[in-house]
């Protein structure tokens, strides 16, 4: 068992490779609820949380933060502007620190590459017939050009995006004037996404896995519970210290203090056994996938370049 390594950004920000995922669920008490398991977390020994603002976590991460009493610079804090704000950067992210209750934060992401209309507290306005208000513009390049300049606040180390594809970033970076430090995605050992890690690598872009663990689909497989008895440690252990050998960031989401320990106490796995695990990729998506119409909120898979 070897202690959480730290990757270093392209601006030279050290980020914790293991986070602990902040998604607390729709309902308010639930949300309210993640204060606790944030603490234990952070008493624990975890460094790193991943929050957003539609996760409706802010608030009760700010508040196990002070409860912690661990010093603001030992902290590495991300949250994500969300997809209805796309015309309302500047305000959202000061929105995001308010909640917090902080300063600044480590990093900034854009949650998701299209826009949809602005309702306010609403993640995933809607239509009348239900499906989801997105807009035409602003575009992605426009909106990091507004994200660029929050690095001239002081009030963020880093910037990033999320659920980009090779596809869309090489349109972003066409114009970027800051390359991003970060792209997370969902990536676990069914959805290896070995394209799009290459490219991020030979960018400079550190990738970061949610639904890291792949739940029970990944925790089940034999050759992932093989190796857990090899290590004599549980699946999801191997699975985490999988995306720590490759290089990526991973940010497991667990509210229950044992397994919060167990994610950040990984071994360092034999390099024959991380191939085994890649070799397991299916492209299979488990957490964000297409609805009925073929649609992942609101864009197809074509626009995502998925
Ligand atoms: N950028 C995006 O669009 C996006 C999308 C989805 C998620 N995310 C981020 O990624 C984080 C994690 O994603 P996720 O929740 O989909 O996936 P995950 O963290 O891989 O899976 C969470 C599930 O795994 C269980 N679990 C955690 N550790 C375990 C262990 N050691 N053994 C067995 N089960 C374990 C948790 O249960 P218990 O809590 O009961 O332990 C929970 O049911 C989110 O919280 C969020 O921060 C980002």
């Amino acid at each position: 068992m070897s202690s959480i390594p730290f990757f270093t950004l392209n601006n030279g920000v050290k980020m914790p490779a293991i986070g602990l995922g902040g998604w607390g669920g729709e309902k308010p008490h639930e949300r309210e609820a993640a204060r606790a398991w944030f603490l234990t977390a952070l008493q624990s020994g975890y460094r790193h949380v991943d929050v957003a603002q539609i996760y409706g976590t802010e608030e009760s991460l700010g508040k196990a933060v002070r409860e912690s009493g661990i010093p603001r610079e030992e902290l590495f804090i991300t949250t994500k502007l969300p997809a209805g704000h796309h015309s309302r950067v500047a305000e959202s992210f000061q929105e995001s620190l308010d909640n917090l209750g902080l300063d600044y934060v480590d990093l900034y992401l854009v949650h998701f590459p299209f826009p949809f209309a602005y309702e306010k507290g609403v993640a995933f306005p809607k239509n009348p017939d239900g499906s989801i208000k997105v807009l035409d513009s602003p575009s992605f390049v426009q909106i990091w050009a507004d994200v660029e300049k929050l690095l001239d606040t002081g009030k963020v180390r880093a910037i990033g995006v999320s659920n980009f594809s090779v596809k869309n970033l090489e349109i972003l970076l066409k114009s970027a004037k800051v390359i991003p430090a970060v792209n997370q995605v969902e990536l676990h050992p069914y959805l290896a996404q070995p394209d799009l890690v290459e490219y991020c690598k030979n960018k400079g872009i550190v990738v970061t896995a949610y639904t890291p663990t792949g739940y029970q689909n990944v925790l089940t497989n034999p050759t992932v519970t093989e190796l857990a008895g090899k290590y004599s440690v549980s699946a999801a252990q191997i699975v985490l210290a999988w995306h720590v050998a490759r290089g990526i960031v991973a940010v497991p989401k667990s509210s229950n203090k044992e397994r919060q320990k167990q994610n950040i106490n990984l071994p360092t796995l034999e390099k024959s056994d991380v191939a085994k695990i890649t070799a397991l990729d299916k492209g299979e998506r488990l957490c964000v996938k297409p609805d009925e119409a073929g649609l992942v909120f609101g864009m197809t898979l074509e626009q995502l370049g998925w």
